[in-house]
């Protein structure tokens, strides 16, 4: 089971209230949403929107073994298209949004998708399964200087020439097609003290290929104006991210929407996980909150 982050933090900044209306970007396992739930009866829903259609299908059992079932909207689709999503349910007076970025420990650990280097499976790394852009794609097709320029820019890669040359090497002889072939091509690529060991040599390189694949960072970028202007005055938007370039798209848009006279920003700093919570949950280390409220 995924241990939501900053699960108090997110329902204490949004303020659940008997009835009122909220929406859940990234669903995954339902955490926020069911905490949200347990404080917006008798009639308050959740629009919740999830692009992995694997973990929605387990999600759906959990909500409806839940007695909350009932007051959550799911939604299978990107939060890319989130305004049209709204539009098309007619889901109105919306009080708040919590996006809580990045994978959730199902997709790490049992989707069978490659997303972690620790397990031997195939890399594929979407969200949206095995259709469109996949990580073995990029490994096996991309150019050197394109993939040299992702793991720098995506997963600021000091080694990102020498992993990609490696790459590229290994691919003339055969495909690369495993995680962990992946994993040994980049060992092999950086020097033996690689971060002195305080992080795998293939974080980076796997953190990169998977916010190319699902196209985060752009995604990112098209969402956040769209939650602003679907929420209510008032509202608030909540945003979780686990990455520096991430956190960097939401403070300064939430600067810019301040700047115009949309926002008002609730969290001068991001509000980081407490020492408790970081003894519990791994996945809480590099996680950032930041809120803001609407208010035209
Ligand atoms: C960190 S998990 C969320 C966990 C959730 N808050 C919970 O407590 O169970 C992120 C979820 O968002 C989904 N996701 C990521 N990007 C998305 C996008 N662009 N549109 C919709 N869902 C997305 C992922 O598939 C994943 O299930």
């Amino acid at each position: 089971m995924h241990a939501p982050v900053l699960l108090k933090e997110v329902v204490d900044w949004l303020g659940p209230k008997e009835n009122e209306n909220f929406i859940d970007a990234t669903l995954g396992e339902a955490g926020h949403s069911l905490e949200i739930l347990k404080k917006n009866g008798p009639k308050g829903k959740i629009l919740g929107i999830e692009q992995d259609q694997e973990i929605l299908a387990a999600t759906i059992k959990t909500l409806n073994a839940s007695d909350y079932g009932h007051r959550i909207i799911l939604v299978n689709d990107n939060f890319v298209n989130l305004k049209k999503i709204v539009a098309d349910r007619n889901f109105s007076k919306i009080k708040g949004i919590v996006m809580d970025l990045g994978i959730s420990s199902w997709q790490l650990q049992e989707s069978g998708r490659g997303f972690s280097f620790l397990r031997d499976e195939p890399l594929i790394m979407s969200l949206a399964g095995k259709k469109g852009l996949t990580a073995d794609k990029i490994v096996n097709y991309w150019s050197k200087p394109e993939l040299e320029r992702i793991f720098k820019e995506f997963g600021q890669e000091k080694f990102a020439g020498r992993i990609a040359e490696n790459i590229v090497l290994r691919r003339r002889v055969r495909q690369i097609k495993t995680t962990l072939e992946l994993v040994e091509i980049i060992k092999k690529a950086v020097p033996m003290n690689y971060e002195r060991g305080r992080i795998s040599p293939a974080t980076r390189t796997f953190m990169a290929l998977r916010i190319t694949v699902n196209n985060e960072l752009e995604n990112l970028q098209i969402a956040l104006p769209q939650a602003i202007d679907v929420l209510e005055k008032g509202g608030k938007l909540a945003v979780i991210s686990f990455h520096s370039l991430e956190d960097k798209i939401v403070k300064h848009f939430f600067k810019a929407e301040e700047k115009k006279e949309r926002v008002k920003v609730l969290t001068k700093k991001p509000i980081m996980a407490s020492t408790q919570e970081l003894q519990i949950n791994q996945r809480s280390r590099s996680a950032k909150l930041r809120v803001v409220q609407k208010t035209i």
